[in-house]
């Protein structure tokens, strides 16, 4: 008799132990799961369309100092292209200097003479944000420091200066792991604490497509841009043709969406190709969802370079809220007709001429089927309205569509029901 209470007493003092252990395993458990969620994100409030802004790169490789930036941030409000929606003033690579015996990044102080986090304060006070270049591996691609085994102490850094924008490269990296990378890098940002879009530059090499979605808000889909239209260069990573660039984002419209997107690098507008070739080739940017990060001197920029950086409806079409990457859904010869499905079911479509030669096309409206978005539109059976967004022409689907689409060019339409 009286051992049952013992053995209760054992039992309940057991159980009650076993609980305080559950207990404890269920709190490390939540803590870590907590930790994971805090640094194992990246921000994912950012890029819910695609990122609009200007890098250094393009036009002025290193040749950067922080006039330059002072200036671009305050051309990019007088020129309206601020208000247009460019946001980012990004500056790219060589604004290094080295590490100190700590293991901390410092500015080059001769381009960089007020420091970083003036810079950063300048570029804010004109409403605009403010980016900054790293690389991966253990050398930038011009040879300055890269992030390799200092993440968390550049993130921080750059939290510390006020920057809003990464974008991380894929220089020097000697056989790592292109995943744990850049994952590193995000977590880094989170810890850091700032929110900073993540733009991930490693021009495609791991088909990042499949795998960062929730690594960056963006990664580069081939290797660097040149400002040329149509361009082979034997395929050199290093000097990608607006219509090389083009051709190779086929397959890849199912990976983009609000918050991650295919980059198909910075624009080349205002830097040597033709008025055509330029509106051709920022309005595929604008179809294709693609990040629109200008590339030219907005100092000296001519008015024809400004209205089409500037034109809203094609960037418009760009910033769309569905964010649904267009298709190709047609080609004859030089011609090709891309679609983009967008908000309150309109719809654009772009006529490119990608040969030497102006092209007269007429279209006989019909029904447009896009099985991936799972949209359609019949234009034989409602009336749309269309406008030209280069011209402003405009017209309905009742009758066939006449288009005359110049040499290395392109018509952009939008559609709207007519109600
Ligand atoms: C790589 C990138 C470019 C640019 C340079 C800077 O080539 O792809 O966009 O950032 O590095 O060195």
């Amino acid at each position: 008799m009286q051992k049952v209470p013992v053995a209760n007493e054992y039992l309940y003092a057991k159980t009650s132990s076993t609980n305080i252990v559950i207990f404890l395993l269920l709190i490390v458990l939540g803590l870590a799961s907590l930790a994971k969620n805090v640094h194992a994100q990246k921000f994912t409030e950012l890029a819910q369309t695609p990122q609009m802004g200007w890098n250094s790169w393009n036009k002025f490789g290193c040749n950067i100092n922080e006039q330059l930036i002072r200036e671009t941030a305050d051309a990019m409000v007088a020129t309206g292209l601020k208000d247009a929606g460019y946001i980012y003033v990004n500056i790219d690579d060589c604004w290094h200097g080295e590490r100190d015996s700590l293991g901390y990044i410092h500015v080059n102080a001769k381009r960089f003479p007020s420091g970083m986090k003036a810079l950063a304060e300048y570029v804010h006070s004109k409403g605009l944000k403010i980016g900054i270049y790293s690389d991966a591996g253990h050398t930038t691609c011009a040879g300055f420091p890269g992030s390799s085994g200092y993440e968390f102490k550049d993130a921080f850094n750059y939290a510390n200066w006020g920057i809003d924008y990464l974008k991380y490269d894929w220089c020097d990296t000697r056989g790592i792991n292109p995943q744990i990378a850049y994952n590193t890098m995000r977590d880094a940002i989170r810890k850091a604490g700032r929110p900073m879009l993540f733009s991930m530059c490693e021009w495609g090499e791991s088909k990042p497509w499949l795998w960062a979605k929730d690594t960056g808000h963006s990664w580069r889909t081939t290797g660097d841009i040149y400002a040329c239209f149509d361009c082979n260069f034997n395929g050199a990573l290093s000097a990608q043709s607006v219509l090389r660039i083009l051709d190779q984002q086929v397959e890849l419209r199912q990976y983009a969406g609000p918050g991650h997107w295919n980059d198909m690098d910075m624009l080349e507008v205002g830097n040597g190709m033709s008025d055509d070739e330029d509106r051709a080739h920022f309005s595929l940017w604008a179809m294709l969802a693609s990040p629109l990060i200008m590339g030219n001197d907005l100092r000296s920029m001519s008015a024809e370079t400004r209205n089409i950086l500037a034109n809203k409806n094609i960037i418009a079409i760009n910033q769309d809220a569905l964010g649904i990457q267009a298709f190709k859904l047609r080609s004859l010869g030089a011609l090709e007709m891309w679609v983009k499905p967008l908000s309150n079911n309109d719809w654009a479509i772009l006529f490119l001429n990608r040969g030497l030669n102006a092209l007269q096309y007429t279209y006989q409206w019909q029904s447009i089927e896009d099985e991936w978005s799972k949209r359609s539109v019949d234009f034989t059976k409602k009336n749309y309205l269309w406008r030209d967004l280069w011209t402003n022409g405009q017209g309905n689907t009742k009758t066939p569509l006449a288009v005359e689409i110049p040499a290395h060019g392109v018509v952009v339409l939008r559609l709207s029901e007519m109600r």
